[in-house]
């Protein structure tokens, strides 16, 4: 419909409209009542330079302004509040007035009968008389019809009621990296370590030629993600980005870093230390979330780990991690034989997670 149907119709009404204009002439500036004008070349001159100014606005507009979408549709929450885009405010807020057996009335009758309106203008209203001081019946309808139109978009505008998921964006969308899971600081460090910010930007910066991943991650899922990185191309085809050497536990973190990525979080996200990330990525490494929780993420066979530097000093979460067993003999959890750098990383991460 969209890119045959709609365009064709586009096409045969404006070559009607022409041929008419042809036949009738140009209608005269209300100054110079009478004669008609002709077409060509004046009015097509006028008209060429008034169809330029419109497609320039519009590219410029396309090419400069980035208007984000929103979140995926997420059926189960309730929280959402949908409204539609500005322009059709109105028809929602009639619609709210029509309830019940009135809802005919509100999405059929009205604005059918407001279009038929416009369709009869030119038989309805056939006075000779441009001036418009003179054609006070047209400009009342033309005014009235102005208002009512601002005033239900306002009206619809005023009544929204304001969005309850303030709250839970800071639940959703972790601040800075001490709150995100060990799967996505890992993430991070990948995405340091495979240099994705070549092509991509985090932290806003002069656009490069991958897209802004703050934005784009929220319209991608993690499976489209995790196919993405092995094949580019065949999810998007002519992609010039190139397939990720990573393990698949590692393609899994960098999706989950990317989905929790958002406008507002990203300079925050660029700052975190790289011992941070590289903690986490020995975290994950060695399976740690089999059995302890880190901000509320993995098993609770050994006691969650948020808030250890309350409790332990760093030579001792070395030795617990190197050998538990000279912590308690019965342990189930094991020993490690970490690197000097793996082990300072893994130790400086969990000392300086959130309570
Ligand atoms: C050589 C440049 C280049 C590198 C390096 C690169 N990308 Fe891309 N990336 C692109 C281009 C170009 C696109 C847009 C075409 C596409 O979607 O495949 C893209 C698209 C993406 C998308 C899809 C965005 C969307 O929603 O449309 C994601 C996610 C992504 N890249 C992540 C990464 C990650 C993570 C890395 C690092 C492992 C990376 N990219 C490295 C060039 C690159
Ligand atoms: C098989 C399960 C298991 C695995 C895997 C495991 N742990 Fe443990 N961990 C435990 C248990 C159980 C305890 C509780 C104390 C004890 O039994 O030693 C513990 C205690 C700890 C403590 C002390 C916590 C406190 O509050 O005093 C730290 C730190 C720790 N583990 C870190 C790690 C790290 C880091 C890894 C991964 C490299 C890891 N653990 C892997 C089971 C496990």
């Amino acid at each position: 419909m969209h890119v045959l149907l709609l365009p064709s119709i586009t096409g045969l009404l404006i070559a009607i409209h022409i041929s008419l204009v042809r036949k009738h002439g140009v209608a005269p500036a209300p100054q110079d009542q009478g004669a008609t004008k002709k077409f060509y070349p004046g009015q097509v001159f006028k008209d060429t330079v008034a169809v330029f100014v419109a497609f320039a606005v519009l590219f410029v507009t396309a090419a400069l302004v980035e208007v984000p979408l929103e979140r995926l549709a997420d059926p189960t929450d309730t929280a959402y509040i949908p409204r539609p885009d500005w322009y059709f405010l109105f028809l929602f807020q009639i619609l709210k007035y029509c309830e019940g057996a009135f809802e005919t009335l509100g999405t059929v009758v009205l604005p059918g009968a407001g279009v038929a309106t416009l369709l009869l203008v030119p038989f309805i209203d056939r006075k000779a008389v441009r001036r418009w001081t003179q054609r006070t019946v047209a400009f009342g309808v033309v005014g009235m019809a102005a208002f009512g139109w601002t005033a239900l978009t306002v009206a619809a505008i005023v009544t929204t009621p304001p969005s309850k998921r303030a709250p839970e964006i800071a639940v959703d969308e972790p601040a800075d990296w001490r709150q995100l899971s060990p799967e996505a600081l890992a993430g991070l460090f990948y995405y340091r370590k495979e240099q994705c910010s070549t092509c991509h930007n985090l932290a806003p910066g002069p656009k490069k030629i991958g897209p802004d991943l703050a934005t784009a991650s929220i319209r991608r899922t993690p499976a489209w993600m995790l196919a993405h990185f092995k094949n580019a191309p065949g999810q998007v085809p002519g992609s010039v980005m190139p397939q990720v050497h990573l393990e698949d536990a590692q393609l899994v973190s960098l999706a989950a870093f990317l989905q929790v990525l958002t406008a507002k979080n990203l300079a925050e996200m660029e700052s975190t230390p790289e011992d941070m990330a590289f903690g986490a990525v020995v975290y994950q490494e060695n399976r740690c979330g089999v059995c302890h929780q880190v901000n509320g993420v993995g098993m609770t066979v050994g006691p969650p780990l948020n808030g250890l530097a309350q409790r332990q000093k760093p030579g001792w979460v070395e030795e617990q991690i190197r050998t538990p067993n000279k912590h308690s003999t019965e342990t189930v959890m094991p020993g490690y034989d970490l690197s000097a750098a793996e082990m300072r990383a893994l130790t400086a991460y969990l000392l300086s997670l959130p309570d």
